[in-house]
């Protein structure tokens, strides 16, 4: 039995306010994504669609004379940092095990190092994941992000991907 859902996540106003706003099809096409990664990489399923889908909660509109202004992002951007502490919040709000909210800020915190200083990081397996799920969905000139989803289709697919957890979950209690 998991604290907390998909769906749990996608009704709170926190999210709808943020995770719209770097898009939701993004975001459920990385949890997607990150379940199957999870199964390949031996991660647990449940921590790496969260995260996966809450990987861009963080994100700021750059927009300068009506227009996104990539440089302005380059240079100011720190959503991984945003999103981490924002996600955790929302986590713990719903009654996430404090361990888990953890783990995905942490993962949140370390999908992209296109804020950190060059260098090496050693990534966990869950963060990799959530690394390789974004990378897994992304599309030229940030196009992934303005991709649209309708409510209903939203939660449908996010209600789908919550009982493939489920299922996987209690396949391996019970194996
Ligand atoms: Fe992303």
């Amino acid at each position: 039995m998991r604290d907390v859902t998909l769906v749990d996540l996608y009704d709170h106003h926190i999210t709808q306010k943020f995770v719209n706003r770097s898009g939701m099809a993004h975001a459920i096409c990385c949890a997607y994504h990150a379940f199957d990664l999870a199964l390949i990489h031996h991660v647990h399923p449940d921590l790496a669609a969260k995260a996966a889908f809450l990987h861009d909660i963080g994100h700021f509109t750059w927009y300068k004379d009506g227009k996104w202004d990539y440089s302005l992002y380059k240079a100011y951007d720190i959503h991984a940092i945003k999103g981490a502490e924002r996600a955790h919040k929302l986590l713990i709000r719903l009654g996430e095990h404090p361990r888990n909210a953890k783990e995905i800020a942490l993962a949140v915190l370390l999908h992209t190092d296109s804020y950190l200083p060059h260098g090496h990081l050693e990534l966990k397996p869950l963060q990799h994941v959530v690394a390789l799920a974004d990378e897994a969905d992304e599309e030229p000139k940030g196009r992934h992000h303005y991709r649209k989803i309708d409510d209903k289709t939203a939660r449908d697919w996010l209600q789908s991907l919550d009982r493939k957890i489920d299922a996987y979950l209690s396949d391996q209690k019970t194996s």
